[in-house]
């Protein structure tokens, strides 16, 4: 609210996952607007596992494209730390049904293992190309002030660190932490009257799948992923070609690969041709998760989707620091809740 200079919204959404399961802790949307001040306002908290940030956005959105606010506050909030890690996973499988998927124990590593396992089978990839993903997000989060990991780590790093679920290690998983973020939205007219600086939303979409993997068909692409895509570029009226800067939600190296070619960059099967020659990297074709992504940055899950929007924002403003991609105009955001079940594509753009 102090970037945007203001002291009253009229509308506060929350994204969030495990306050309820974690912290007994429900009812963030008033909670929210109590802590800033505020009674008389909108308020709501938004559920949809790891993609509960992106889903407030869209409400948020929809809620000033219909004229119920004016004003509003889109936050994302997660606390992980407070129980101890299986607890965490635990909640975490709340997003997978719990008759036939979350009851046999499996944990999200172990579901994203088997993707990884499919992919490499399907597509003969080596594990050492996956391995590409996450060295480059380290790479970029040692300039990303709010990084989780703040460590450069190599490819070899990567193979050697500890298995976790068999193809996957533990520096191609993100990790446990806790995070907020927040933005302000407006009508057009209105974000051009408070600030000097405003960013388009020029699409907001979501696509759901099935919740869980044994009903696809193929588990080496997300249909959420390529529909709710397209479904932005339908809106902002472009296409994969016109994005300048990307935050995929890499909350294990396989999904950063794969949304490489679900998004449209690059032909299925390809993604790790992308990490050659530092193509996803600031400087190169396309600049991808430029503050560390869910891996380096952190993923505290409902407020990752947030996150990603404040970052690309940032970079859309030219203060990305020094991992400023020069000229940057359009970005996408991506943000996946369950395994694939529900997917959110954001696309912002300069609005001068
Ligand atoms: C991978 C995972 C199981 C590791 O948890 P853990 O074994 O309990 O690890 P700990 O928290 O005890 O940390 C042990 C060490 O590993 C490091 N570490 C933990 N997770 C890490 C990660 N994802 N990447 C890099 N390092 C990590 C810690 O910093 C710590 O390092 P230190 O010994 O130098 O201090 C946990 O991070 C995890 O469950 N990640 C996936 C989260 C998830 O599923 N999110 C939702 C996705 S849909």
């Amino acid at each position: 609210m102090s970037d945007a200079g203001l002291n009253r919204i009229d509308g506060v959404y929350v994204g969030n996952m495990l306050s309820g399961c974690l912290q007994r802790q429900e009812n963030l949307g008033t909670m929210m607007a109590n802590a800033i001040g505020l009674t008389g306002v909108s308020v709501a908290k938004v559920e949809s596992a790891c993609a509960s940030g992106g889903v407030a956005l869209h409400v948020g959105v929809n809620a000033i494209a219909s004229g119920a606010n004016d004003l509003v506050m889109v936050a994302g909030v997660e606390k992980m730390t407070s129980q101890p890690n299986p607890n965490v996973t635990a909640g975490l499988m709340g997003a997978e049904d719990q008759m036939t998927v979350a009851g046999s124990g499996i944990s999200f590593v172990g579901l994203n293992a088997m993707i990884a396992q499919a992919y490499m089978d399907k597509f003969s990839v080596p594990p050492e190309k996956i391995a590409r993903f996450p060295v480059v997000c380290h790479k970029h989060a040692l300039n990303s002030p709010h990084a989780q990991f703040k460590k450069s780590v190599t490819v070899d790093d990567v193979l050697n660190s500890p298995m976790v679920a068999d193809p996957i290690r533990l520096y191609e998983c993100s990790g446990i932490g806790d995070g907020a973020a927040a933005v302000i939205l407006a009508s057009e007219e209105k974000a051009r009257e408070i600030t000097d600086s405003p960013i388009l939303v020029a699409a907001s979409a979501v696509a759901n799948d099935t919740q869980s993997l044994h009903q696809r068909s193929d588990m080496t692409t997300f249909d959420a992923s390529v529909t709710s895509s397209r479904k932005a570029y339908e809106r902002a009226k472009v296409s994969a070609e016109d994005i300048d800067v990307l935050e995929v939600h890499d909350a294990f190296s396989i999904l950063g690969v794969m949304a490489l070619e679900d998004l449209g960059f690059v032909e299925k099967g390809k993604g790790t041709t992308l990490l050659e020659d530092g193509q996803i990297e600031v400087g190169g074709m396309i600049p991808t998760n430029t503050f560390g992504g869910l891996k380096a940055r952190g993923h505290p899950v409902g407020a990752t989707g947030v996150y990603q929007i404040v970052e690309v924002a940032k970079q859309l403003r030219g203060e990305a620091g020094r991992n400023q991609v020069a000229g940057a105009e359009t970005g996408y955001a991506q943000n996946i809740g369950g395994i694939g079940s529900t997917i959110t594509g954001h696309i912002l753009a300069r609005m001068d």
